[in-house]
């Protein structure tokens, strides 16, 4: 199956079950559901989610056990965009095409409609009834994963960071839900541990592969195709791997990143092909 046609269908799917889920908070107040829907459902890619329910077809044939966790992680990486784009971090203005959640609601609903989706992600999570899992989304969302990388992500803004210290920062901002979407996906389709450590080091190149393409899409991308600004991440100072190494050895490294991700299926088939092809589609993607 070709990229384009797997990540619709798994965003549908999550969509789908979303839907659902948010069909569930029967008691909340309606602005707060209004807020959260305005950023989930603004055509995001998708990606975790695709992960999670990805890896599970390919471990079990079958992505329903996975579909709560990749709710989860939507949720989670939703609340990480609308957090990251407050005045108090990035200070961006647009987002999946439409104006932030604090731009159009105020900062103290996007604030609220970031802690809501978060927790709404373990409810959901809950229902996957492994408490292994629950824990690794816990720790790959928390402060030694996407939130302790946003906090080195916001310190390194004007210092130039050695290219270890700015791996580490991508690692925990967006390497952590990426690994863990991939492993999620795996455990809750009963993957053998040997397959697991496959695929975890999968999600550990594509995620860097991944924030790399995004600090080169920041540079040379096309604020419409991408539905948020350009040029917001040398206005700020970050430390981005454009800005530490160029943008020539961004390109390399980013590429680097996809082969080892795409070398670390080897002990899969063609079973794991639309996987080889996602990693491609992560360097090359203009969105
Ligand atoms: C953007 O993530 C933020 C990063 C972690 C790089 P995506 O590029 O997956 O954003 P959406 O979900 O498609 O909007
Ligand atoms: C975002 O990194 C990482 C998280 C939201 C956790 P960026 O700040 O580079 O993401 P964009 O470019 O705003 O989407
Ligand atoms: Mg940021
Ligand atoms: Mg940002
Ligand atoms: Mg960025």
């Amino acid at each position: 199956m070709d990229v384009s046609s797997f990540l619709g269908a798994k965003a549908q799917r999550t969509d789908e079950a979303l839907d659902r889920c948010l069909a569930s908070w029967a008691g909340a107040p309606a602005l707060l559901v209004e807020a959260v829907r305005y950023s989930l459902f603004a055509g995001g890619k998708r990606f975790r989610p695709a992960l999670v329910l990805g890896t599970a077809e390919i471990i079990g044939e079958c992505d329903t056990p996975a579909l709560p966790a990749a709710c989860a992680l939507e949720m989670i990486h939703t609340y990480s965009l609308i957090h990251d784009d407050l005045p108090a971090m990035d200070n961006d203005d647009f987002r999946r095409g439409r104006p932030t959640l604090h731009r159009a609601h105020g900062e103290a609903v996007a604030i609220l409609a970031g802690d809501a989706l978060l927790t709404m992600a373990f409810d959901a999570l809950g229902e996957a009834g492994n408490a292994t899992v629950i824990r690794e989304v816990a720790q790959a969302a928390g402060a030694a994963g996407m939130v302790g990388g946003q906090l080195l992500d916001m310190a390194a803004e004007q210092t130039t960071p050695t290219l270890d210290e700015l791996r580490r920062v991508h690692a925990g901002k967006t390497g952590a839900l990426i690994r863990v979407s991939v492993r999620a996906g795996a455990m809750l389709a009963g993957a053998q541990s040997t397959q697991i450590d496959r695929l975890t080091v999968y999600g550990e190149q594509l995620g860097l592969a991944f924030q790399i393409a995004d600090d080169i899409l920041d540079v040379e991308g096309d604020a419409a195709r991408l539905g948020k600004p350009v040029g917001s991440d040398a206005a700020r100072g970050k430390a981005t791997y454009p800005a530490i190494v160029g943008m020539a050895q961004s390109k390399t490294l980013a590429r680097e990143a996809m082969q080892a991700a795409i070398d670390a299926l080897d002990d899969f088939g063609c079973e794991a092909d639309t996987f080889r092809a996602l990693a491609r589609f992560v360097v090359e993607r203009d969105c």
